[in-house]
């Protein structure tokens, strides 16, 4: 054999175990990633990156084969929206253990800096991602965008669509980032984005082609394409009121609740673009410079008890964080080279009597049905005299704005709840009046609550300096259409711990 045809003969192998698994050609089952045939393969499901530090982002694509097959998919990066200046590039190799899905850690970056990134595989380029690193010290402003609860049935994510054009540093995305309904269940269907698969989902095969699903959404992927994510769950990404050892929308005829948790929290990973660390800790933290700490909470699967089944029976038993996050969480809180400590939180923190309004006094599932912890984090924002400290919350598909206090009526920290992108929120069980009425009667019940919206669905932009911040709650005008209208409804200024306008 001559040199030239071992040659020849190493090139086909290499190629062939690139591209190709061995054995027979297995079609896509198209109808589980696919949703029409209009669209370009193989980046069907567009662009994200994620989790950004100083030197490194996490992007991520997927590259959806016609036939099961290992994928060759490059990637690039470049500091021109056109991709004519490429930093640094690579090669990863993605199969159908991971859904065809793509994460690459890209590191030796700069701080401060916008960067454009690009995937090609099967000749065809992706779409041009936009990503941001975390500046260095001495960094003056930082803009957030807190969105939550995205329900696909229940209307247009046009307030993503809207997020994807606003400047911000980063989208924090505090959870229900799907749902896990069947069609119908959760919402309706008289708008034609009809869940699928058609059933609560349950297994590997129905999570995925649900976020496939989503994914398919140009709304949230251009919002995906523009904007660093970072991102934490809540109950819907596995199911209704998830903790644990359980969850309320979890029954024994749905099999073994771990088996479900784990197959949720693998597809999670998937398809949103975050670091895995090595602790396998979803929560986490980053730096903005001097000028902030964003910290991640979970606060459904990492230590949260069982919640009580009335007001009555709500125990210093109960437990949100578990102990070795909540030791976490306070040495992220006496961090003291940052200015601002920003929390990623995903359920309701201040105190909120809703006796007046609703059957239970108190949220079962929020913070007021866990008051050993928080209680413990209140005293500890006083005893240790921390400053600026803001709560993002999201999960109740309203907005607001607290002060939260301690005993001594001293306000500790402040809160900032962001609407639903389109889940239901109360107008749409009740008349806008009543909504109204019962918003005027909550603010009363709680005077350390300064602003409450229980009827609109956007998204929220907090504005930080060193010296103080502003959060802005835009609306959209249109659910249940694809329209761009949206108004800015409320602004509200804060100062250490205080909202002062
Ligand atoms: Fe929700």
């Amino acid at each position: 054999m001559s040199k030239l045809y071992l040659l020849f003969c190493a090139i086909v192998l290499v190629c062939y175990s690139c591209d190709q698994d061995t054995g027979p050609l297995v079609p896509v089952d198209r109808s589980t990633y696919i949703f029409s045939d209009d669209r370009e393969g193989p980046f069907y499901h567009g662009v994200a990156s994620g989790d950004p530090t100083q030197e490194a982002v996490i992007i991520w694509t997927k590259a959806t084969p016609d036939h099961h097959m290992a994928v060759n998919v490059g990637w690039k990066v470049s500091d021109r929206s056109d991709m004519s200046n490429v930093l640094y590039d690579g090669q990863v190799l993605t199969d159908s253990s991971t859904n065809y899905t793509v994460k690459v850690d890209v590191t030796d970056l700069d701080p401060g800096k916008t960067y454009y990134y690009q995937f090609d595989a099967k000749g065809q380029k992706s779409p041009i991602g936009r990503t941001k690193t975390m500046p260095r010290n001495g960094a003056e402003e930082l803009s957030i965008g807190a969105v939550s609860c995205s329900n696909f049935e229940w209307g247009y994510f046009n307030a993503y669509e809207r997020l994807a054009e606003r400047d911000v540093d980063v989208v924090v995305h505090l959870g229900d980032y799907i749902y896990e309904y069947g069609p119908g269940s959760y919402g309706d269907t008289t708008i034609g984005r009809i869940n699928r698969p058609d059933h609560e989902i349950l297994t590997l095969s129905d999570y995925r082609t649900r976020y496939a699903q989503y994914r398919w959404d140009t709304d949230l992927q251009r919002v995906h394409q523009q904007h660093p994510f970072i991102a934490i769950w809540d109950d819907h990404e596995v199911t209704n009121n998830v903790y644990t050892e359980g969850a309320q929308n979890h029954q024994e005829d749905e099999g073994d609740f771990q088996h479900r948790k784990a197959i949720a929290k693998q597809v999670y990973y998937e398809w949103m673009p975050i670091r895995e660390n090595e602790d396998q800790h979803h929560y986490r933290s980053f730096k903005f410079g001097d000028l902030a700490s964003l910290i991640m909470l979970d606060e459904r699967l990492a230590g949260r008890t069982k919640p009580s089944d009335s007001y009555e029976e709500i125990s210093d038993a109960n437990k949100m964080l578990g102990s070795d996050q909540l030791e976490w969480f306070k040495k992220e809180l006496s961090d003291g080279t940052t200015t601002w400590k920003i929390v990623g939180n995903q359920v309701i923190f201040a105190d909120l009597d809703l006796s007046s309004v609703y059957g239970s006094k108190v949220n079962l599932d929020a913070w007021d049905g866990y008051p050993s912890e928080k209680k413990e984090i209140i005293q500890y924002l006083t005893d240790e005299s921390i400053e600026n400290t803001v709560l993002l919350t999201g999960d109740t598909h309203s907005s607001w704005a607290f002060e939260i206090e301690n005993s001594d009526d001293q306000s500790v920290a402040i809160e900032i709840g962001t609407p639903s992108i389109t889940s239901a929120n109360s107008d749409e069980h009740m008349s806008t009046d009543t909504v109204m009425m019962a918003e005027k009667v909550i603010q009363m019940a709680n005077p350390h609550l300064k602003y409450v919206d229980l009827r609109n669905h956007g998204y929220t932009i907090i504005d930080i300096t060193k010296n103080g911040g502003l959060a802005k709650w835009y609306y959209i005008n249109d659910l249940r259409t694809d329209s761009s209208s949206e108004d800015l409804a409320k602004e509200v200024k804060f100062e250490n711990n205080q909202i002062v306008d």
